[in-house]
């Protein structure tokens, strides 16, 4: 176990975050970020059918004849009802609680707290709601499994499944942004609220590599590329909007951290190297 890279990461941790706040799920730079948000609200121009939106959100393919710009809202709508499922159920379970639970399982839980909230936020710019729908079946057993494994085998768990997280967000943002370079104000909002995930992903991947022993992290990175696979074919708007060897080839490639923080104005920490 890499104690030094743990210890260096909750430094890092209190640095991004400031104080964190369990009882009202709060990290006190976390809403001063917010709070700069809501004080200089993005709209888009671009008129979405929030009808067609609410009815694909419940429908496991999407509707024939749906443009891309709509997949792209509804795949941010959908990691949004895995990532909201997987942190109740923690949550609920306290699994991230207690004075026998390290300081920085607080932060992490409540930094994916603020997962769902910065999707739901790239939803607003487009006036579409959050709802609550909960993901499909497999991605409900997968949630499950990661949130119940007993400790010790879950970190390879969750980590290959941070680590295919942190695809999924990469080719997201830069897919919103193609899709809305022509309003620079909103492409730079989607930049921002995906990278803002991605930061958080990526110490989350460190975290859990930094917890496994070297066979684990090997594990850990047999998985990974398969549970990618897994993300893309549950949330069917990210395999329609993606091509897929592309995809495939991304996840193939060792996990490549440089790349991943590449432009992002916030350092990534890494505790350990899966
Ligand atoms: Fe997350
Ligand atoms: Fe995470």
């Amino acid at each position: 176990m890499n104690t030094t890279g743990i210890i260096g990461y909750r430094d890092y941790l209190v640095r991004r975050d400031g104080d964190a706040d369990l009882l009202n799920r709060r990290l006190a730079s976390r809403e001063d970020f917010f709070g700069s948000l809501e004080a200089n609200p993005i709209r888009s121009a671009h008129s979405v059918d929030r009808t067609t939106f609410e009815r694909n959100l419940r429908r496991r393919r999407p509707e024939p004849g749906v443009d891309r710009r709509m997949l792209f809202l509804l795949a941010t709508a959908k990691l949004n009802q895995a990532e909201r499922f997987g942190v109740g159920l923690g949550e609920t379970y306290g699994r991230n609680s207690g004075d026998d639970v390290p300081p920085e399982r607080v932060y992490m839980e409540l930094e994916e707290h603020y997962h769902t909230r910065l999707l739901a936020y790239v939803l607003d710019i487009f006036g579409l709601p959050f709802h609550v729908v909960a993901p499909p079946f497999v991605m409900r057993q997968f949630v499950k499994t990661a949130v119940f494994l007993p400790e010790r085998v879950s970190f390879m768990f969750v980590g290959a499944a941070e680590m295919a997280g942190c695809i999924m967000f990469y080719e997201l943002r830069r897919i919103g942004m193609e899709l809305f370079a022509d309003e620079p104000e909103v492409a730079a909002q989607i930049e921002r609220l995906y990278s803002e995930i991605l930061i958080d992903e990526v110490g989350h991947v460190g975290y859990c590599a930094a917890r496994c022993t070297p066979a684990e992290r090997a594990i850990m990175r047999r998985l990974y590329p398969r549970i990618g696979r897994l993300f893309a074919r549950q949330t069917m708007e990210i395999s329609l909007l993606t091509d897929r060897e592309q995809l495939h080839a991304l996840l193939d490639r060792p996990f490549d951290v440089d790349e991943l923080s590449a432009g992002l104005s916030t350092e990534t920490f890494l505790a350990a190297h899966p």
